[in-house]
């Protein structure tokens, strides 16, 4: 599918709401009897998505770089899935998109690429926010005499307050690595703000925007950020991950491939072994589904104003479920929501997670599995914001994480199954 540039076609807003029924048809796991309110673990796929994995398995499953058509082929569509990547990122160039296995490889790629610009007494600062794949590699570089700052959330509101960033910034600072939304609290950090600060203190910033992306239009160009990474499996996708980087930044990194990759070969000499072809082109799906919902809905205009319009979509319908559900937790005197608890609140997307008092989470997710409704409980692997909150001890905290496919029936019967499990 060709994709028009920003600079091509013409922008018609619509106020038609989002097609949930149709968006819904398009995933083939919910048509059974499940409700997903696990969707920050993983979202389901889209069947798009799994055509073009199929297709590209059986029609083009060559290797690239050959001189013959098929090869040919097959290059073409992994790069049609570092294009459409690039506007879902609203990156500028599909070089600037390195795919991965997994977030959690594609920061631990980063560090390994940035390790020859970090000397001893250099520091970088972490949040203790972070899912633990936006910390530890940064750690990990303890070994080279770099020193590590934790920025901590307010205990109060739990934000990252950008009075604290600024009292831990050092002429040493290099990097501050932080999550656009933290996959317990739902909040979304001002990263534009955030980066001002970074870039103003001569560092970098890297971006965890995993649990942001299949809520809300990612815009690396009006962030302004260095470095951002997205997990596909939670944004209608299979499971691979994009790392963007700005390119000359890219080109900057060590080489993580064979010694005959140069420095110039952006971004291959950063994805070791090849990135896997058929993940990349399936993810082409992903942008499709994104600009149909637009089209649908009467929107005409390029590839990324399709995708900030449904985007615009989806945080209005997703506003609306997240709201009932925590109309629900505030009327409830033993709950604790951990994070703003108004789903109104723009600072927020739908990940919803809470306590209840003298209950054990754990328990509580038991007793609503029964009712087929998958929810979660633990500590998500951002392990150090639940020690620092405290909940450590009590199997973390229950957590409901919604999409825009979820419906308001199913909001509800979320809170029926809830209530009853906190009665019996
Ligand atoms: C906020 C956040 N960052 C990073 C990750 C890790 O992603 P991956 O499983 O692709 O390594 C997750 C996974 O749950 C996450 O929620």
């Amino acid at each position: 599918m060709p994709f028009l540039r920003a600079d091509q076609g013409f922008k018609l807003d619509t106020q038609k709401e989002l097609d949930i029924e149709f968006a819904r048809d398009q995933f083939p796991g919910l048509s059974g009897d499940w409700t997903f309110f696990d969707n920050a673990g993983g979202t389901q796929i889209l069947s798009r998505v799994v055509d073009r994995l199929n297709d590209f398995l059986f029609n083009m499953n060559v290797q690239t770089g050959g001189s013959y058509d098929l090869s040919k082929k097959a290059a073409a569509a992994l790069w049609s899935g570092r294009e459409a990547m690039m506007h879902l990122l609203n990156a500028n160039r599909p070089e600037e998109i390195a795919f991965a296995a997994s977030t959690t490889v594609a920061l631990q790629n980063l560090a390994r690429g940035m390790a020859s610009q970090f000397s001893s007494g250099d520091e970088v600062i972490v949040t203790v926010s972070d899912h633990e794949s936006n910390i530890g590699p940064w750690i990990g570089l303890e070994s080279l005499g770099v020193k590590v700052r934790t920025w901590l959330v307010d205990k109060d509101t739990l934000e990252l307050r950008l009075d604290d960033l600024q009292a831990l910034m050092t002429d040493r600072t290099r990097l501050v690595a932080v999550t656009y939304v933290s996959n317990i609290l739902g909040t979304i950090n001002p990263i534009a703000d955030i980066a001002k600060i970074v870039h103003e203190n001569g560092a970098l910033i890297c971006v965890d925007a995993v649990a942001f992306a299949p809520h809300r239009a990612v815009d690396v160009a009006a962030l302004d950020v260095d470095y951002l990474a997205i997990s596909l499996y939670k944004v209608f996708g299979p499971h691979f991950a994009v790392l963007y980087g700005k390119y000359d930044l890219f080109a900057e990194l060590d080489n993580l491939y064979h010694y005959f990759y140069d420095k110039d070969k952006v971004p291959a000499k950063l994805e070791p072994g090849n990135a896997s072809y058929e993940l990349a082109y399936s993810a082409t799906g992903i942008v499709d589904y994104l600009v149909e919902l637009a089209e649908r809905a009467g929107h005409s205009g390029t590839t990324r104003q399709k995708i900030e319009f449904t985007f615009r979509q989806i945080a209005e319908h997703e506003n609306r479920l997240a709201e009932l559900f925590l109309a629900y937790l505030r009327s409830r005197s033993d709950c604790r929501v951990i994070g703003f608890d108004d789903g109104n609140d723009s600072r927020r997307v739908p990940t919803i997670s809470f306590v209840i008092k003298g209950c054990d989470p754990g328990e509580i997710a038991r007793k609503i599995d029964t009712f087929n409704i998958a929810v979660r409980f633990g500590d998500f692997h951002a392990r150090r914001l639940i020690e620092y909150l405290d909940l450590a001890d009590g199997n973390g905290c229950v957590r409901v994480s919604m999409t825009h496919y979820n419906t308001q029936a199913e909001v509800e019967s979320l809170i029926a199954a809830l209530d009853a499990a906190l009665t019996s």
